[in-house]
């Protein structure tokens, strides 16, 4: 038992592994965000949620595995009114992070990729932290606080 547990803070948390395919991508947004409806988000920071985590395994399945095989590790963990959403391939690796989370930054642009991906994770959650190892593949974390915005 942890302290989180000792004072009665809500702790839970979600594992959840898919093969890199688009018919994947919305199921994976959606139990991600009805595992979070436990927080009683309104509408919008559901919609925000279901965003970021589309963009982050769409990545996986674009980039990390180029359209092949490979599993992608989604995690969510909630704690007190935070939900933490990890999404991790083992695929490709990111050569320069700080360059591909740039907005308008895409190595795809001839598959009409529009490099905004990072952007909307950073817009629509709290935080969002993306490390990376070449040929050994990528992880991305994002919180968000939920019941903060106006109006609750
Ligand atoms: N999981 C990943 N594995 C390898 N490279 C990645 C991964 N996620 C992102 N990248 C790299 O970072 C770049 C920027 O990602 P971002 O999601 O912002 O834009 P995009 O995917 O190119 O376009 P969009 O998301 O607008 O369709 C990508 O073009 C790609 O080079
Ligand atoms: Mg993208």
């Amino acid at each position: 038992m942890n302290n989180n547990s000792k004072l009665g803070v809500m702790e839970d948390t979600l594992e959840l592994i898919i093969d890199s395919k688009s018919e994947n991508e919305s199921f994976a947004r959606v139990a991600v965000a009805a595992f979070c409806t436990r927080l009683d988000p309104t509408l919008e920071e559901i919609t925000d949620i279901k965003t970021a985590v589309s963009e982050a395994v769409t990545n996986c399945i674009v980039h990390g595995y180029e359209g092949g095989k490979g599993k992608i590790y989604i995690n969510v963990n909630i704690t007190g009114n935070t939900a933490e959403v990890i999404v991790k391939d083992s695929g490709v690796g990111i050569e320069n992070i700080e360059k591909a989370m740039e907005p308008l930054y895409t190595t795809k642009p001839e598959q009409e990729r529009s490099g905004m991906g990072f952007s909307f994770m950073e817009a629509f959650m709290d935080e969002l932290e993306v490390s990376s190892a070449r040929n050994k593949g990528t992880t991305v974390i994002m919180r968000k606080k939920i019941g903060e915005s106006a109006g609750k």
